[in-house]
Formats: structure tokens, sequence, C-alpha cells
């Protein structure tokens, strides 16, 4: 029978650009079981984290600084890029070498599009914080502009996002990798208004279990007006709730047990949190703190089949 092929997520960038800080950001819930070798080269490639049940995430540095990276580039490209879904490629905003962080990044392009052409391609424009307030905007469309240029030049599309692992830029730009990630999201996406419909929640949130990132977010607003800030502040709740439910899933985990589902019941909100599917969890949200939960539980059982 015809080997599984394990879908790559690489997570490239120069030697200090930022990308183990990400993963431990991201990825907090990190496990050593999850870390394998690919042949000899160990010093290379120093991390994998498995997301969406079969997704490996790798990070590799290539700065083109490294004559030991400059051979293995020419030498096991197909190794690396061959069966990849996703290039995620960091370039540190004040970088001293900005023209080698750039080297790196056509050398990574040519070889996705020699390898895997339908990548989806993502770059993060990094450490932003480092940069003036007034001067953040002018000099991302710059850098945009240059990037998207050499992307082009290799016939790809690439989506570009700035980061800082100090707000929550980070924790968006992820979010929406992994969401363009998920098989079928327009049809999550119905099943939740659905489910939203059907059991009163005012809210319905989906969250990538391995990060607890949400991949989804349904608001049942029975007024429904949106505010100006309204992007701004989900992201902002969202990135508070992924960081605290990493942290319980971590508390249960040293613990030896598996986190299955929460219920919370305050004065002015209940909120039930579930294992949904292999790699998902579900919330609901209501700020009618009376609205029973066993329904909820129920209508969470009636459509898991569905995806
Ligand atoms: P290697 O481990 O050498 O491959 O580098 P890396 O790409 O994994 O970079 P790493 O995560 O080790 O970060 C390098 C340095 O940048 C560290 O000192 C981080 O604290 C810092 N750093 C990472 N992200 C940010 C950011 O968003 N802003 C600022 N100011 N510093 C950052």
């Amino acid at each position: 029978s015809k080997k599984v092929e394990r879908k790559k997520v690489l997570l490239m960038g120069k030697s200090g650009a930022g990308k183990t800080s990400m993963r431990s950001i991201i990825f907090a819930s990190y496990v050593a079981d999850d870390v394998y070798r690919l042949g000899m080269t160990m010093d290379i490639e120093h991390a994998h984290v498995r997301m969406l049940g079969n997704l490996v995430v790798n990070l590799w540095d290539c700065g083109g600084q490294d004559s030991f990276m400059d051979s293995y580039f020419m030498f096991q490209k197909e190794q690396i890029f061959k069966g990849c879904e996703v290039l995620i490629y960091v370039i540190d905003v004040k970088s001293e070498r900005p023209e080698a962080d750039l080297q790196g990044y056509r050398d990574c392009l040519a070889a996705i599009a020699d390898y895997s052409a339908n990548a989806k391609i993502f770059v993060l424009v990094h450490k932003m914080d480092l940069l003036l307030e007034s001067e953040k905007n002018a000099i991302f469309e710059v850098k945009k502009k240059e990037l998207e240029e050499i992307a082009h030049t290799n016939r790809l599309n690439v989506d570009i996002a700035k980061t800082s692992i100090w707000d929550k830029t980070l924790y968006s730009a992820w979010s929406k990798i992994v969401t363009q990630l998920i098989p079928k999201k327009e049809k999550f996406q119905t099943e939740l208004q659905n489910l939203a419909e059907q059991s009163g929640a005012n809210e319905v949130l989906l969250f990538e279990k391995a990060t607890m990132l949400n991949i989804c977010y349904i608001k049942n607003d029975a007024n429904g007006h949106k505010t100006e800030d309204d992007e701004d502040l989900i992201a902002e709740r969202m990135e508070g709730l992924s960081h605290y439910l990493k942290n319980f899933k971590l508390i249960c985990w040293r613990k030896a047990t598996n986190f299955e589902s929460l219920e919370i019941r305050t004065s002015t909100f209940s909120a039930i949190m579930q294992i949904f599917t292999d790699y998902t969890c579900i919330m609901l949200v209501s700020f009618n703190p009376d609205i029973p939960m066993w329904n909820w539980r129920k209508a969470i059982d009636r459509i898991r089949p569905k995806f």
C-alpha cells in the first residue's frame, strides 16, 4: 500500500530571526515525543511540532551566512522542500544583514517553486516592536513590496504580515495560517453557525488543539452591530483565551490526565469548552448565565459526526 506522506510546514529564516521564540509561544505545550530526527543533519533542523493531526512543523535556519547551510541547501533541497504544504519565512525587520535575509528568501522561494509549487507561503516581517510607531507602516510597505516582487519573479503568491512576540500580531498571523490549512473550512463555518442558532449561545469558537489557535469565531448577536475596533478586541481576547487554555492543558498534562471538557458558570456568563474532534476544541459562550448547558452538550454531540 502507498505510504501516507507526512505534510510539512517549513518555518524558515535566518538564525536569530525569531523562529524559536515564535515556536515556543505558539506551541507552548510542545511535547518531546513529537521530536524526531531527519537524517544526519540534527543541528539544522531544530524541532518538530504536530498540528491539525497530520501536519508537522519543521524549523530551519537559512541565512546564507553559513557555508554548511549552503551546501545543505544545495544537496538536500528535495528532501527539505518536497511535500511541503506551507512555507513560513521569518524576516527580522531590523536585521543587520538584510541582503543575506533576502538571499535566503530567494533561495527558499526558488526551491519551493521547484518542489512544492502549490504550497501556501506566508512571510512574517518580524520584531516590528523595534521600530518607532511613526515609521512602522512606511517601512513595512517598502519591505512588503520588495518581498512580493521576489515572489512574483518565481510566479508565487505570498501573504505578508507584520509580527512581534510582544503583542497580539503574532497570534493573529498564526491563527490565519492555521485557519488556511483547515480542510473544508467553509463547511465548518456553516455548521458552527447552525450550532450557535440551535443552542442559543452568543458565541461559538473553534480552536486548533495543539496550539489553541482560534480557527473559527461565530458571534450570534441579537442586536449585532459591529464597532470599529471589534477585530482588534476579538484578536486580543482570542490571544488571551489561547494562552489560558494552553496553560490549562499543560496543567492537566503534568497531572497525567487529559483535558476533556470544562464548564464555567458565573453570575454574568456561562461557557463550555470541550474536545471536539481529533484536532479541535470547541467553546460555547452565553451571556445569559441561566442557560441550561446539558442542552449544549447534546447539540455538540449532534454535530460532531459532521466534521
Ligand atoms: P536560531 O535559534 O539561531 O535559529 O534563531 P531563531 O530564528 O530561532 O531566533 P530566536 O527565536 O532564537 O530569537 C533571536 C532573538 O530575537 C532572541 O533574543 C529573541 O528574544 C529575539 N526576538 C524574537 N522575536 C522578537 C520580537 O518580536 N521582538 C524583539 N524585539 N525581539 C525578538
